[in-house]
């Protein structure tokens, strides 16, 4: 059926997977349609939300056919929380659309072609990779439609889980969640059911009232635990019971740290953390290399991918042991020492002060002395005279953030141009972008995409580019 504003399309084959994971098919005319909510081998009849110039978006109104490469999803969340949006494809599906992505963006959207295309890196855990979780209690959780059209009176509203997507202000009450080791969920429901016992108020997102916000769970590679709860307000008393509970009932838990945050919202970076047991911190090592921890550091989420994408990074580099090497976009300094040891010398950058902090204090527990770490905006820090300062970089690593690089940071790169570029990203689609732009004067040799979010459509990849 067809009005000018009500389309549907009917027995649409969905092909292939495209940005964000969502599922795509062409019409009989040849315009493509972006499908959420199934996946490619599909075959359904769909409603138009969108209507674009080149495309269309629409919603699944029928399933006429599943896709073979359909797996049972493991989660009983699954649909509803925005977490794994993958979890019914299967696993050799989501590495092949992910390295499609990737290699498609680079020819596509950077008009680069030519480059060896190495084969995505699987992940060997499937589920059970996060080293890190945080859940945000909520005073009026999530209800299905089966909740609300019973019309019975909801007495259990609370809610310790993940925010729905684009529901700033519901959060589902997680049951279970396979993305992190246990003991996980049995803290993240211990800590539930005795906050509840003890009628302790969950936060309240619309009037900003509440006691409980968020709680935390990290882990290092020994599963050692460091616990962060955020409060809405002092109340030591109520405070002190809820972590003695979590210190009594979970013993393996090496750490507990708290917050109390009176803000619009729950965002770490300007809150006091206070340690309530333990030091505050974990440990985490690479290859000998030492890494505290805290409530606010970065670390690489998917610990085993992580050090698989920094060995290729640093095989990429292909440093002999003389070289002037910058690691822009530093985090906590983490490429900069693993490649150090082949380096003369490494310069980090990066804009999160805690984060230099960090790095620069890593760099000094494990010794390592040709590292200098510097804070701030790439672009406004990454001049002509700090190069002068720093020493001509004969290899720049580059790790942004998924906007990618500032277009003068580009600039910078391609003035002062470094023999060897090693572009790591999170989107490949910026990452495609900035090669386009530094395409007259770089070659791109090889890349590699490595699959660090299994169940996810996120996939990062490694781009080595040589200087024509
Ligand atoms: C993808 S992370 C890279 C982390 C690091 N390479 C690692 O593996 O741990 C991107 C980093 O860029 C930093 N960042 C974001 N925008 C920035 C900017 N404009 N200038 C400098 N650093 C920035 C973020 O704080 C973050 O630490």
């Amino acid at each position: 059926m067809r009005g000018k504003k009500n389309i549907q399309l009917k027995n649409l084959e969905l092909t292939t997977a495209g940005a964000k994971g969502v599922a795509i098919g062409r019409t009989e005319e040849g315009k493509t349609v972006l499908v959420s909510h199934a996946i490619p081998g599909d075959v359904v009849d769909v409603q138009v939300v969108k209507s674009k110039k080149n495309y269309y978006e629409a919603n699944v109104l029928d399933f006429l056919h599943y896709s073979p490469d359909r797996v049972k999803p493991r989660c009983m969340h699954f649909g509803i929380c925005g977490g794994c949006k993958w979890q019914n494809l299967s696993y050799e599906k989501q590495l092949e659309y992910k390295e499609k992505e990737v290699y498609d963006n680079i020819k596509r959207i950077g008009k680069i072609d030519g480059f060896l295309e190495l084969p995505i890196y699987p992940s060997r855990e499937q589920y059970n990779y996060r080293n890190k979780m945080e859940f945000s209690f909520s005073g009026s959780r999530w209800l299905t439609f089966e909740e609300i059209r019973s019309g019975k009176e909801i007495k259990d509203k609370e809610a310790l889980g993940f925010h729905i997507p684009q529901q700033w202000n519901k959060v589902l009450d997680l049951k279970e969640c396979f993305l992190q080791k246990e003991p996980s969920n049995k803290i993240r429901n211990s800590v539930k059911e005795f906050a509840l016992e003890q009628d302790m108020e969950f936060y309240d997102f619309k009037e900003q009232k509440g006691f409980l916000r968020t709680l935390m769970i990290r882990s290092n590679s020994k599963n050692e635990l460091l616990i962060l709860v955020q409060f809405f307000r002092e109340d030591e008393r109520q405070i002190k019971k809820l972590l003695s509970f979590i210190q009594e009932r979970f013993p393996e838990v090496k750490t507990i740290v708290y917050a109390v945050n009176p803000k619009g919202n729950d965002s770490i970076y300007d809150l006091d953390i206070r340690i309530f047991s333990g030091e505050g911190f974990l440990m985490e090592e690479i290859e000998g290399l030492k890494f505290k921890i805290g409530a606010k550091s970065f670390f690489q989420t998917n610990y085993e991918q992580a050090v698989k994408l920094y060995e290729i990074t640093r095989d990429f580099a292909e440093l002999k042991g003389d070289e002037t090497v910058y690691d822009l976009y530093t985090g906590t300094g983490t490429i900069a020492q693993f490649v150090s040891k082949k380096a003369k010398s490494v310069i980090g950058v990066e804009a999160v002060p805690e984060a230099v902090i960090a790095a620069k204090e890593n760099a000094e527990y494990n010794n390592i002395r040709n590292c200098r770490f510097y804070c701030g905006d790439m672009k406004d820090i990454f001049t002509d005279e700090f190069i002068l300062e720093n020493g001509h970089p004969d290899v720049i690593i580059t790790d942004p953030p998924r906007d990618g690089m500032h277009k003068n940071v580009v600039k910078t790169i391609l003035r002062i141009a470094p023999e060897k570029v090693v572009y790591v990203s999170c989107n490949s689609s910026t990452q495609a972008r900035d090669l386009e732009l530094m395409k007259e004067k770089y070659r791109v040799v090889k890349v590699q995409a490595v699959d660090m979010f299994p169940q996810t459509h996120h996939v990062e990849s490694v781009a080595l580019l040589k200087l024509r």
